[in-house]
């Protein structure tokens, strides 16, 4: 199904269409969440992906670079949800749970997800979602969901203050994985999830969610933009907020920050 693509941003060509999106495939890209917006400003196409083998300038959350040599899985799904601006974060949630989901089912090895979007193997992050979004008349015009699985690399890719808490499936598993097959059932498993969602099925995909989240009842540490709190992990509410006792013996919903499990006891 290769087909040369020679319009829309310089894709090398349409890899090829999986569910109805066509996937545009990058040798290189400054960040797949940049080049999808860009081409989603000059299409009206409501989803397509943009995959790319490298990103030089790949974000993660928080204003973070993202590493991504050769050999990892950098993609973006692009949608006009037209949903409530409140619900983008449900976007996360369900990819992380199609990107665990996909992992478990493919390669037999037990996964996690942890808040707000990231996806464990071992204890070890294999993958983050990066969820960008559009607002027009108080509603998501554009949704962007960028996703980062290190598939194949190796772990001295990772800087040394993340060799402790980061991963690759190669590493973890001791083989190559298929990047594309990956890739198709993830956006397969995504897209199950996200018409369940449109169903308004939400509560059963947050239940599913946290089912596969093994920091409930923790010790944990959230680092965000209003500073480090600490505590026990409660639950997250119907918003995908994290709920905490924290260790004043107040309870707290935290919207957004980073999440460190600081003892598994
Ligand atoms: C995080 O955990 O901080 C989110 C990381 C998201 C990385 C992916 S890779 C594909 C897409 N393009 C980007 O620039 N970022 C996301």
């Amino acid at each position: 199904m290769k087909e040369i693509q020679k319009s829309l941003g310089k894709p090398s060509e349409i890899l090829s269409n999986i569910s109805g999106y066509k996937v545009y495939y990058y040798r290189t890209a400054p960040s797949t969440n940049d080049i999808a917006k860009k081409i989603a400003r000059q299409t009206p196409e409501d989803r397509f992906v943009i995959f790319s083998e490298t990103q030089s300038c790949g974000r993660g959350r928080r204003g973070r670079h993202w590493i991504s040599p050769k050999g990892g899985l950098w993609f973006s799904i692009v949608m006009r949800p037209h949903m409530d601006p409140k619900d983008v974060l449900k976007l996360t949630f369900i990819a992380s749970l199609a990107v665990a989901k996909t992992i478990k089912a493919l390669f037999s090895v037990t996964t996690e997800v942890k808040w707000p979007n990231d996806v464990l193997v071992n204890h070890k992050k294999v993958c983050g979602i990066l969820t960008e979004a559009s607002v027009r008349k108080d509603s998501v015009s554009l949704a962007v969901i960028g996703v980062g699985v290190n598939a194949n690399i190796d772990l001295q890719a990772f800087p040394t203050h993340l060799q402790e808490s980061a991963t690759s499936l190669r590493h973890e598993l001791g083989c190559e994985v298929d990047r594309m097959a990956l890739m198709e059932r993830i956006l397969q498993d995504f897209l199950r999830y996200y018409s369940k969602l449109r169903k308004g099925l939400w509560k059963q995909l947050l239940n599913e969610w946290k089912g596969k989240a093994s920091f409930f009842g923790k010790d944990i540490k959230i680092t965000g933009s209003g500073g480090i709190v600490e505590g026990k992990a409660l639950d997250i509410n119907e918003d995908g907020a994290l709920i905490i006792e924290a260790n004043d013996g107040t309870t707290k919903e935290i919207v957004t920050g980073d999440l460190v499990v600081t003892s598994r006891s």
